[in-house]
């Protein structure tokens, strides 16, 4: 598959079959995931793989914040749909962002986690453009920071969340998603 084909295929999936995707598999995809640029070469990200009973703890902890949230009338976002997709995909890959802004001074510090953040989500990009290629499916998460205290519990990891993405074998191929023509976003100074 060329890349231009990766790109304009590549689709958000949210029903995976129960298929399992083999370590090798996931340890090939880190390896083009850590290819991304990211700003200093700074490489924020860090990455927490869970498959199996991990996962399915993983999940168990998320239905347990949504319940939470739901008993004090918390908005949880799409959390309950993401869940459910979650629940389906063999795998979900935790992303943290592992650089400390502590001693960076405001308002330093703001642009330090924008510029991670923007890093980050290239490696995410990057991640789901070699996933689609292998022929697997893949679900970019944000909902996921309606739980971050827990997660990072879950993961013993202190470090900022900033995604997960859910990975697995496709059990559906939606329609291309609507978008906004470039057109109308664009202007051009000659
Ligand atoms: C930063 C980011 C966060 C997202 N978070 C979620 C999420 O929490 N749950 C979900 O179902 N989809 C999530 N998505 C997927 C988007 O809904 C999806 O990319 C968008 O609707 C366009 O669909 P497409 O990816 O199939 O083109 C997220 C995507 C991005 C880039």
């Amino acid at each position: 598959m060329d890349t231009a084909q990766a790109i304009a295929d590549r689709r958000s999936i949210r029903r995976f079959k129960n298929d399992p995707v083999k370590r090798d598999v996931i340890e090939q995809l880190l390896e083009l995931t850590i290819q991304a640029p990211s700003a200093k070469n700074d490489q924020p990200w860090k990455f927490v793989v869970t498959t199996h009973e991990a996962k399915t703890r993983l999940v168990k902890t998320l239905q347990a914040a949504l319940e939470e949230a739901d008993a004090q009338g918390q908005s949880t976002g799409s959390l309950r749909s993401s869940i459910r997709a979650m629940d389906e995909a063999p795998v979900i890959i935790l992303v943290f962002n592992r650089i400390r802004r502590d001693d960076f001074p405001e308002p330093h510090n703001y642009a330090k986690l924008l510029v991670d953040t923007q890093s980050i989500g290239a490696a995410i990009q990057t991640f789901l453009l070699a996933a689609h290629d292998m022929g697997l499916g893949t679900l970019w998460i944000c909902d996921v920071l309606y739980a971050t205290d827990r997660i990072q519990e879950f993961a013993s990891c202190s470090d900022e969340l900033v995604a997960a993405i859910a990975l697995g074998v496709p059990a559906e191929s939606p329609q291309k998603r609507p978008r906004q023509e470039w057109q109308s976003l664009t202007t051009w100074m000659d």
